[in-house]
């Protein structure tokens, strides 16, 4: 097995650290490195010619900017053949922040518009081994993240949540034990940077992660489906433990799960730091107030304008480094109006503080949205995903 270290001398990304200490990450050399191919308008089109449906702003902006195999699942859906959805979340937090919302919102878009079934994976048992919690605080956080999730509107005829600590047995672990029986020692240590110092509760996790991959892991979903493709959607920074699950897939009879992968939603002080629940002022969460939201934004949102308004007007913003811009290319549905305020603000016309207004607006409205559905959540609904049960028109 070919599994390359993923810390890159002059940034990082892995699971569990996204850094670039010159405030931005180099996708380009990232994919070069990870070894996947990059989303081009050929195949934005041909998602819309498939679905019939318009391309998401993730899409049509390069968010979701790499893929692994996404050409084949797309040849086999063009021939009639459907295929499954798998994300997950690893619920070390009570809130979400608005990067962990960016995979579930495209999820529920692809849902959506393939009309296909989707498996939502709670990773409480990883939270426990990393982080410094308890087994009953992971199952609580578990629960109450699924909340978030279903707020971004799943169809709960097509989905099934469901969390390790519950779920993890029978023809799953059965899986688990095929792919743990093929990744040596030294494999991990190349994908996830594990020493021998580390508990060996990190060396067994990734074949739960690997799991899902594979259609019978769910027999009550995909029973005598085998060859079933998975499509599976998140941030680059999840890409090492699929090219473990894809590098095990054939030697154990099923296909390589097929990857879609997204950018980081960059902290408000840009790429050079990440987004952390132990500093509230390193992002937005969705359980911020709208007052939050904007004080947030205005004190700690990084401009890339100039010092003094005169200069500014001279020589206009850097948009590379700039967060509300950045911010602003996530979640501004308008790309009209998008692009006027990229060039105004390029070209020193705007100002920060006037970016950064319209940027509280868009954040506010988002949050506020997400707020209203989550407070509709309740525990029944919960536990009506995370029923293991058939999904008789999942493909309906
Ligand atoms: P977790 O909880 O760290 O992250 C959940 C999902 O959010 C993505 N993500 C981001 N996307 C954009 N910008 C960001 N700043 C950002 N931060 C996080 C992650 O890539 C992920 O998709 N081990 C996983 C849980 C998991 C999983 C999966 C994720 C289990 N199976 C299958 C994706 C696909 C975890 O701890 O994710």
């Amino acid at each position: 097995m070919e599994i390359e270290e993923v810390a890159a001398a002059e940034q990082v990304v892995t699971p569990w650290e996204v850094s670039a200490p010159d405030g931005v990450i180099d996708y380009d050399k990232l994919v070069d490195r990870f070894g996947c191919q990059l989303i081009d308008a050929a195949i934005v089109d041909r998602i819309a010619h498939l679905t019939l449906c318009p391309p998401h702003r993730f899409l049509r902006r390069g968010i979701f900017f790499a893929h692994r195999d996404l050409n084949r699942i797309l040849d086999l859906y063009e021939a009639g053949e459907k295929f499954y959805l798998y994300t997950g979340r690893g619920p070390s937090s009570e809130s979400l922040h608005l990067g962990h919302l960016i995979p579930f919102m495209f999820t529920k878009y692809l849902q959506d518009a393939f009309k296909v079934p989707l498996v939502i994976q709670l990773t409480d048992d990883e939270k426990f081994l990393w982080k410094n919690l308890t087994i009953a605080e992971c199952k609580r956080l578990a629960r109450e993240n699924a909340k978030d999730i279903i707020a971004c509107g799943f169809d709960v005829e097509r989905t099934f949540i469901f969390t390790d600590l519950n779920y993890v047995g029978g023809a799953f672990y059965e899986n688990m034990l095929e792919v743990a029986k093929r990744v040596t020692y030294n494999n991990l240590r190349g994908i996830l940077g594990i020493t021998p110092e580390d508990h060996i509760g990190k060396v067994s996790f990734p074949p739960v992660q690997a799991a899902p991959s594979f259609p019978s892991s769910f027999p009550h979903l995909f029973p005598g489906n085998d060859q079933l493709r998975c499509l599976i959607p998140c941030a680059i920074d999840q890409d090492p433990y699929f090219r473990m699950t894809r590098d095990v897939a054939p030697k154990i009879g099923f296909q390589k799960p097929s990857l879609i992968e997204s950018r980081f939603f960059p902290a408000l002080q840009g790429e050079s730091t990440k987004m952390s629940a132990s500093d509230p002022n390193s992002a937005i969460y969705v359980t911020d107030s709208s007052k939050q939201i904007k004080a947030k934004v205005n004190k700690y949102a990084f401009s890339g304008g100039q010092a003094s308004v005169e200069l500014h007007r001279k020589l206009g913003a850097n948009l590379d480094v700039d967060v509300p811009i950045k911010y602003l290319n996530f979640f501004l549905e308008d790309d009209d109006e998008l692009d006027h305020i990229k060039k105004e603000y390029k070209e020193g016309r705007m100002l920060t503080g006037e970016v950064k207004q319209r940027l509280i607006a868009v954040l506010s409205e988002l949050v506020a949205r997400h707020q209203r559905a989550r407070a509709q959540v309740t525990e029944e609904m919960v536990d009506a995903f995370m029923a293991v049960r058939p999904l008789p028109n999942m493909f309906g």
